[in-house]
């Protein structure tokens, strides 16, 4: 049963490895409120892609459980593909429509939605993204930062529990970055759950609501950024030294 309070992703001693004996993910656990913000960071190799295909139940955790709304999911991989909108590294490996409107429709047409719920989604998630003006493009002719944004919006057409972006800022210049960052602030005040995986903690950090910190495989640390911005550093996670929370910000005031 759901308790009012339950947080909405519960990830409880989660093992996974390729090889017997050979942990890459060591006893994770960590909760997500619903309408959270929050960024998983540790240096490259940390395990925090496969700890997100673990949630998602593209890879098989060793164990451990996942509940998701108060309900163990561990066992029902099915259940947590349609739970869990994950947003890949590579946003060209997302992009499937031969234009920005067939895109986002693309998963919709698969569920047999009603033409007007299709219609409102489309609606809703193109106004949101700032896509309306790019229906009848190409998806290989947007920019980076257009791309990122479509791709988010075939996941959030779903209508996921979760939000997960995978490295959204990687590969992207300066002006797609700061759109990124606009967009994911614009989907945490609509109030969507967001876990966002990135190394580059700095450029979203002061915007988070938790920082979850993982090196080799295990959870170091898991609070408010202002708290463990001090020890970033120190485990493989690059942050300027000698600077406020509130100091740390891409965009200008
Ligand atoms: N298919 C695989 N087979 C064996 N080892 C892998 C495989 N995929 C990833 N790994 C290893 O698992 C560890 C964690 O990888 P990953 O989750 O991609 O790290 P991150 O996303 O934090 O950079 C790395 O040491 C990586 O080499
Ligand atoms: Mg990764």
């Amino acid at each position: 049963m759901t308790k009012k309070n339950d947080p909405l992703l519960q990830i409880h001693n989660l093992c996974f490895g390729f090889e017997k004996n050979k942990p890459i993910l060591d006893n994770v656990s960590f909760s997500v409120e619903k309408g959270a913000f929050v960024l998983l960071t540790g240096p490259n190799g940390s395990g925090k892609s496969l700890l997100l295909k673990c949630i998602k139940g593209l890879l098989k955790p060793t164990s451990g459980t996942i509940v998701i709304n108060g309900e163990d999911l561990t066992k029902s991989s099915r259940k947590r593909l349609q739970a869990i909108g994950l947003i890949f590294q590579d946003a060209d490996s997302q992009i499937v429509g031969q234009t920005v409107e067939r895109d986002i429709l693309f998963g919709l047409e698969n569920l047999q939605l009603p033409l007007e719920e299709q219609q409102k989604r489309l609606e809703d998630v193109s106004t949101l993204l700032d896509l309306k003006t790019k229906f009848k493009q190409r998806p290989r002719t947007l920019s980076g930062g257009e791309k990122r944004r479509l791709s988010i919006a075939g996941v959030l057409v779903m209508e996921p529990q979760v939000l997960v972006l995978d490295e959204p800022f990687a590969n992207l210049d300066y002006p797609s970055v700061l759109q990124v960052i606009r967009t994911l602030l614009k989907l945490h005040e609509t109030g969507h759950t967001i876990i966002l995986v990135s190394h580059e903690a700095e450029k979203i950090l002061a915007y988070t609501d938790q920082t979850i910190l993982l090196e080799q495989g295990k959870v170091v640390a898991d609070g408010k950024a202002k708290d463990l911005l001090p020890m970033m550093t120190a485990h493989g996670v690059y942050v300027p030294s000698g600077v406020k929370i509130e100091e740390l910000t891409w965009l200008k005031p």
